[in-house]
């Protein structure tokens, strides 16, 4: 089976190929990136020699190119997760956010039509569903109510996905999952931007009053419940993913001081984001029942995993912050792959 992971070398993409390596070793796994800021090879440094594993650099947008991936390495299955991925970049510059998430993944959804593949699973977000008052979770059924233009634009693609299930007969499955944390994830998002702050004595920026509500995912449980989605759920299905772990984010913040022996002092209250969304949280019941996933990790234990692999791996957060760094590795990267194929 080959397999084509777009935007591998993201966080949720890296820790993807990853466990696809190690779970499914026959697969061959094409990895298409285009290696924006948030976007690392360094990220699978340890499958640099791993034949299973091709790097395709490449852009989503681009019709013609992503047909030829498809095409000379007969790709069966699409597991699409190349987007821009941060809220508070989409509020500053939505643009790009409209031409990934959502022209991206009709290319990418036209593509696989025309290659004939047999599954695309469009990895969405709960986001979709917009903000919960105090009580209750998202259900699969929950209206979409998008706040954000990042969360707009991946309604859009999430909907783009499931037109291409009942207009053109594509294999299609939709998961939704909540708010992911662990290794690898680019540190502008909340518990790695908190830890590296924290490690330099900044001031860890709280947006609003800090009681903002997320449901953490261990991103090790969420590639799982994707590789279980691709191999039995069902076609034109949407499945919610989340960890059961609802948190304040303040409650995270303080935890993440607490983790690395660093003050409360640190902490800062700021302006809130616009359209700031208060609460997410995810019935998981339904991938629970019919694909038999349940989350491996508790909170405060990949929490503290997390936050030792920061302490741990500075050197790589401090290369992947450097754009010069990428532009180096890519080069070295490529040379090498170029001299053994
Ligand atoms: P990320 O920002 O860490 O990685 C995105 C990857 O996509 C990068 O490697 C980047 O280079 C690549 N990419 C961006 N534009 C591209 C393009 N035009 N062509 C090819 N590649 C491109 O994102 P992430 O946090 O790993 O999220 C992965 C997916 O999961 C996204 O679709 C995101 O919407 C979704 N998601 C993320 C979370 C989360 O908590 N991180 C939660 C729910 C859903
Ligand atoms: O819910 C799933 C979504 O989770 C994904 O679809 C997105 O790709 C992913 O980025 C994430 O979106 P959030 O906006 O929830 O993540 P972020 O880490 O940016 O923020 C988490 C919470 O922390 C949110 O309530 C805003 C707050 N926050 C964030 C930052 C970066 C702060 O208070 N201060 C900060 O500096």
């Amino acid at each position: 089976m080959n397999i084509l992971v777009t935007g591998g070398c993201g966080f949720i993409g890296s820790n993807l190929v990853r466990l696809l390596r190690r779970e499914r070793p026959e697969w061959k796994v094409v990895n298409l990136d285009a290696l924006t800021y948030a976007g690392n090879l360094e990220n699978l440094i340890d499958l640099e020699a791993d034949r299973g594993h091709v790097f395709v650099r490449g852009d989503i947008c681009d019709r013609e190119f992503v047909g030829k991936v498809m095409r000379e390495h007969a790709i069966d299955a699409v597991m699409h997760l190349a987007a821009e991925s941060h809220v508070d970049r989409s509020i500053l510059g939505p643009e790009v956010f409209v031409q990934t998430n959502v022209l991206g993944t009709q290319r990418l959804l036209e593509a696989s039509r025309q290659q004939g593949v047999k599954r695309f699973l469009m990895v969405s977000t709960d986001e979709v569903y917009g903000s919960l008052g105090p009580t209750g979770a998202f259900t699969e059924t929950s209206p979409l109510q998008p706040s954000s233009p990042y969360s707009a634009s991946k309604t859009s693609s999430d909907l783009l996905a499931l037109a291409w299930h009942h207009t053109f007969g594509l294999d299609v499955v939709v998961t939704r999952c909540s708010n992911n944390y662990g290794r690898y994830q680019f540190p502008e998002k909340l518990i790695p931007l908190m830890v590296v702050n924290a490690l330099h004595d900044k001031p860890l920026p709280v947006y609003g009053d800090g009681a903002n509500v997320r449901d953490w995912l261990h991103v090790e449980d969420h590639c799982r419940a994707l590789l279980l989605a691709l191999e039995k759920g069902r076609a034109g299905e949407v499945y919610n993913i989340g960890g059961g772990a609802e948190r304040k984010n303040i409650e995270i913040v303080k935890a993440i001081l607490a983790l690395v022996g660093k003050p409360e002092s640190l902490i800062r209250y700021v302006k809130d984001r616009p359209g700031h969304d208060r609460r997410y949280a995810i019935d998981p019941s339904k991938i629970k029942a019919e694909l038999g996933w349940t989350p491996a990790h508790t909170f405060e234990q990949g929490l503290a995993e997390t936050v030792r692999w920061y302490v741990d791996n500075q050197d790589w957060w401090k290369r992947v912050m450097s754009g010069a760094y990428r532009d180096y590795f890519d080069t070295q990267y490529r040379a090498r792959l170029q001299a053994e194929g």
